[in-house]
């Protein structure tokens, strides 16, 4: 990453962070923290000087009134530091500043924590309640920068694209989107609300109708969902929409984006992104989000088991995993540890299976194998002595899916650990699975296209039709979601009489959205991926909580700021709300 940091002006010459050798004999003022201090008897004291570009020791002769945190402006000489006293852990680690006169700017309590990585096992909510001194750690600082080099980066790529940054509306009607909605109560309007935008899915595709034809925006999203390691209830999206455009256009687009992000983050290009069908990845990944930095691929076993007499076996598919290695110290524990995660993600059991010598196999159902079934399991799985076999047997679905998971489970590197192998993954289905009355779920949202080839097939064999729905997925996370849209109100309709939402319906709950299109919609597309995700993975974080400046933790209240708070009565009267009691 390019570190720009300007000129130091105003009430210094230079940043802590850039002092070189190259600077010795210079007199220099630079401003910022107190990161330690250290007295060497009554006429010597060291003062390391933190600013966002890091730390330069301070040399002040006779004692001086530095306490940790405290902001001080420092004027000095830049000298060689003596013979073996240069520190090799820092930047500046060859020089000091000597000669030191100490300006105090701003006293400071005790910092609640140490302002260093020893602020890591810090307790979260410790660290958010005091998020201002938190952000002066050098962990976070860069995973700002990162942030800023990621939107910068975006931007470029999508302007030099031909497409058009366009503000969206933030108080919008509620929508069928799919997440739980903010709502905003009108003053004026007492008993109706606006929603908070999960997305600005609908806006642009009225910029389409529009004739702005390619349009992005460094969107803030906001969705009411359960937090987790990658949710907040607001987020960034780099959101885009092109018209007359196929999904390979789309895909190309956003695929600069990313691919540029990513070198000015890490200085090198990935090759270009891989595309795999949604099919091939459950199949032999068992997830719609493969991590490709790992290897572990589900393995197809239902031929070797066509006609076995094993009862668990006999089923519609069955898929194994060989874990290279650990069969061989493998504990009994363990083994029951991870059955009772197959069965709690949806097995039926799982089976396991240590490899000996010569390819025998230890495990409790061996013996109801026949000798031919073993051997050509072995052959089909390329088992080596030493590893563990697992196997499930179920729906193909269902024996992919909890078979993924184990593969995540066992083999997933944590995120810092490289490279950065982004994949397309395309064809997704259109529906999936079954709302309680029977009726197809969307797999994206009611406004993506089906794929042309299946619109035949739409009412006949719905959970049969794809989808011109596309992900991007880097490293086993989803990155971002898009798809080639419907413009045909008829084939809108369609869609929406699958899902049970009759004309009548569909005028009343998004009218504003389908009136449009009866005055001229190209056909159009785009896509939508989320910024907080990829600055995490560029910045190997495992939580998006650790690049956004000022997150929300898991509970959703934030801690420095008390959000979400009582309001008075007479502000709820103004709008005509009254709360009730809290239910028991
Ligand atoms: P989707 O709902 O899949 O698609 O969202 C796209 C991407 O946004 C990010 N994201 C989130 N990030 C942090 N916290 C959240 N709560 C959160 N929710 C979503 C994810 C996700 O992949 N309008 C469509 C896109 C389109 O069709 O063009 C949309 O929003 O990275
Ligand atoms: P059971 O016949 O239910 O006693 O199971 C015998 C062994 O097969 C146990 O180890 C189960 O965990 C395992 N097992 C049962 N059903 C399945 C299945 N559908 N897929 C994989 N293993 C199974």
């Amino acid at each position: 990453m390019d570190e720009a940091w300007g000129p130091a002006v105003g009430l210094r010459t230079h940043w802590c962070g850039e002092l070189r050798l190259e600077h010795a004999g210079a007199r220099v003022e630079m401003c910022g923290w107190v990161a330690r201090r250290r007295e060497h008897g009554e006429h010597l004291a060291f003062v390391d000087l933190r600013d966002r570009t890091g730390i330069v020791q301070c040399v002040v002769d006779g004692s001086v009134d530095a306490r940790a945190e405290q902001v001080l402006r420092v004027t000095g000489t830049v000298r060689r530091r003596p013979e073996g006293t240069a520190n090799a852990h820092l930047a500046t680690g060859e020089v000091e500043v000597g000669d030191c006169t100490v300006e105090l700017l701003a006293g400071a309590e005790p910092p609640p924590f140490p302002v260093d990585a020893r602020a890591d096992d810090v307790d979260e909510t410790i660290r958010l309640r005091y998020r201002y001194v938190d952000l002066r750690r050098e962990r976070m600082q860069r995973n700002l920068r990162v942030r800023a080099a990621v939107n910068s980066a975006v931007r470029r790529a999508m302007e030099r694209q031909g497409f058009v940054e366009v503000e969206t509306p933030m108080l919008m009607p509620s929508t069928p989107e799919g997440a739980r909605e903010f709502l905003v109560p009108s003053r004026q309007r007492p008993g109706s609300f606006y929603a908070l935008p999960q997305s600005p899915q609908l806006f642009k595709q009225l910029l389409m109708v529009g004739g702005v034809d390619r349009y992005y925006q460094i969107a803030r999203c906001l969705r009411d969902e359960d937090l987790r390691a990658d949710r907040q209830y607001e987020f960034m999206q780099l959101d885009a929409e092109a018209s007359f455009v196929t999904q390979e256009d789309v895909v190309g687009f956003i695929s600069e984006a990313v691919l540029d992000a990513t070198e000015a983050v890490t200085g090198e290009r990935p090759a270009e992104i891989e595309r795999m069908t949604w099919h091939e990845s459950m199949d032999r990944y068992g997830v719609d989000k493969p991590d490709l930095r790992f290897g572990l691929e589900l393995v197809e076993l239902t031929p070797v088991f066509a006609a076995t007499g094993f009862r668990a076996f006999q089923a519609p598919c069955v898929k194994g995993l060989r874990v290279p290695g650990l069969g061989a110290g493998i504990t009994r524990g363990r083994l029951d540890a991870l059955t009772e995660r197959a069965k709690a993600l949806g097995a039926k059991g799982l089976v396991w299976m240590r490899v000996g010598e010569a390819g025998a196999l230890d495990s409790p159902v061996a013996k109801f194998l026949s000798a031919e079934e073993q051997a050509a399991l072995v052959a089909a799985i390329g088992a080596e002595p030493g590893d563990l076999l697992l196997s499930v047997a179920d729906e193909w679905a269902v024996a992919c899916e909890v078979l993924g998971q184990l593969r995540n489970d066992l083999g997933r590197p944590p995120v810092h650990e490289g490279p950065y192998r982004y994949v397309w993954i395309v064809d997704f289905p259109m529906f999936v699975g079954r709302t309680e009355d029977g009726r197809p779920k969307p797999g994206h949202h009611p406004f993506t296209h089906p794929h042309p080839d299946d619109l035949d097939r739409l009412e006949p064999d719905p959970m049969g039709v794809r989808s011109q729905a596309y992900d991007l997925v880097l490293n086993g996370w989803e990155l971002g979601s898009g798809s080639i849209r419907i413009h045909e109100p008829a084939l809108q309709q369609r869609v929406f009489d699958l899902l049970g939402i009759d004309e009548e319906e569909a005028n009343r709950r998004f009218g504003f959205f389908l009136t449009p299109f009866r005055y001229g919609a190209p056909p159009h597309g785009g896509f939508a991926f989320g910024l907080d995700r990829l600055v995490a993975i560029l910045a190997g974080e495992e939580n998006i909580r650790e690049v956004i400046a000022f997150p929300k933790p898991q509970s959703g209240t934030d801690p420095m700021t008390g959000a979400p708070t009582a309001v008075d009565v007479a502000q709820l009267a103004e709008l005509g709300l009254r709360v009730l009691p809290p239910k028991a």
